[in-house]
């Protein structure tokens, strides 16, 4: 038996005896400590109860592809490329990295990632069963000369997605970090994107997009997350959305926002951008390959650059990858 197996039995939040799972799994119970064991190590905070079994805290809804299609705008269902639901992963966006010959917005899920990968080398924590990751692989014709801006434009699509979801308080910290915007948990990430590309500067590519969005944390993840995280739950009275319709909503936005991307660019996302800037009129310390520097958030240009007011008044365009930036 699988620990993913044993996640899907606890997933209704009801308590179930060692001796039931046991005889479920045709397992002794030791063997079922053993999973339960494993699933702790990695983040599922299952209960142990003498009386009553192994609980959950919260009911889970393990991620099913038929159901996320289903939930889909019919017409987009048609078009989209396969849709996966993977119990484990290395990488959702590794995975779609590997498929050379995967059609055009094929998406691949994950209940858990093993070297989940975050942005500037950093990994992802990815615990089974509790967030969302999935990556969606876009071609375009243009080149990766016309995908400036392509990575915040994903940060706007995210927003919308939570927004359709009626998940409020989210906003952009540049150029594509999804954080609480207010209240005491501000500043603290929801979720995290990742843009690769691949193919020609000026003819055919394709862009891998992951997204790690974070619905549920423990106290003992948000520490391992080694950076102020927060979880949809939170922002939601204690009770994050369904899990496969976070992931339908979130997927309808993708493919609906890549082909507006296609079509119109970055000045298609410019605006809604700067409703969810996190940093405009912000007092920031950038510090990377430039050095250090003071100044105030100014928004951002047509490219997806970042603009500083400096000290002495002008502007200065920052875009390069190396650049984090600090509420000073
Ligand atoms: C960041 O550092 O903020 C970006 C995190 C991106 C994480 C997602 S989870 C799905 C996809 N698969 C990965 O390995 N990484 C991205």
């Amino acid at each position: 038996m699988q620990p993913l197996q044993l996640l899907a039995w606890l997933a209704t939040g009801e308590s179930v005896s060692g001796a039931a799972l046991a005889a479920r799994a045709g397992v002794t119970r030791a063997a079922i400590w053993k999973q339960v064991e494993i699933l702790r190590g990695r983040g599922v905070p299952i209960e142990a109860h003498a009386a009553t079994g192994y609980r959950l805290p919260w009911p889970v809804q393990m991620l099913d592809a038929g159901v996320i299609r289903a939930a889909l705008p019919s017409a987009l269902a048609r078009s989209l490329g396969a849709i996966e639901v993977h119990g484990e992963l290395d990488s959702t966006s590794s995975e779609l990295q590997r498929r050379s010959g995967a059609s055009d917005l094929s998406i691949v899920l994950a209940e858990s990632q093993t070297a989940g990968r975050g942005r500037r080398g950093r990994s992802w924590l990815s615990p089974p069963g509790m967030n969302i990751y999935l990556s969606c692989l876009k071609r375009f014709e243009s080149g990766i000369a016309g995908l400036s801006g392509l990575s915040l434009a994903i940060g706007v699509i995210v927003l919308r997605a939570l927004d359709q979801l009626g998940v409020a308080g989210a906003g952009l910290k540049w150029p594509n970090d999804v954080l609480v915007a207010t209240g005491e948990s501000a500043g603290a990430k929801l979720g995290g994107i990742l843009v690769e590309l691949s193919g020609e500067y000026q003819g055919p590519c394709a862009a891998v997009v992951g997204i790690g969005l974070n619905l549920r944390l423990t106290p003992a993840l948000r520490l391992q997350t080694g950076q102020p995280a927060c979880d949809l739950a939170s922002l939601t009275g204690g009770v994050p959305p369904d899990r496969n319709r976070v992931a339908a909503v979130l997927i309808t936005a993708l493919a609906e926002g890549l082909r507006q991307f296609e079509r119109d660019g970055f000045a298609a996302f410019t605006a809604d951008y700067a409703q969810h800037d996190l940093l405009r009129d912000e007092s920031l310390q950038l510090t990377g390959t430039l050095g250090v520097i003071h100044g105030t958030g100014a928004g951002i240009d047509a490219r997806g650059a970042l603009q500083v007011r400096l000290p002495d008044g002008s502007l200065r365009s920052i875009d390069s990858a190396d650049v984090t930036v600090r509420r000073a």
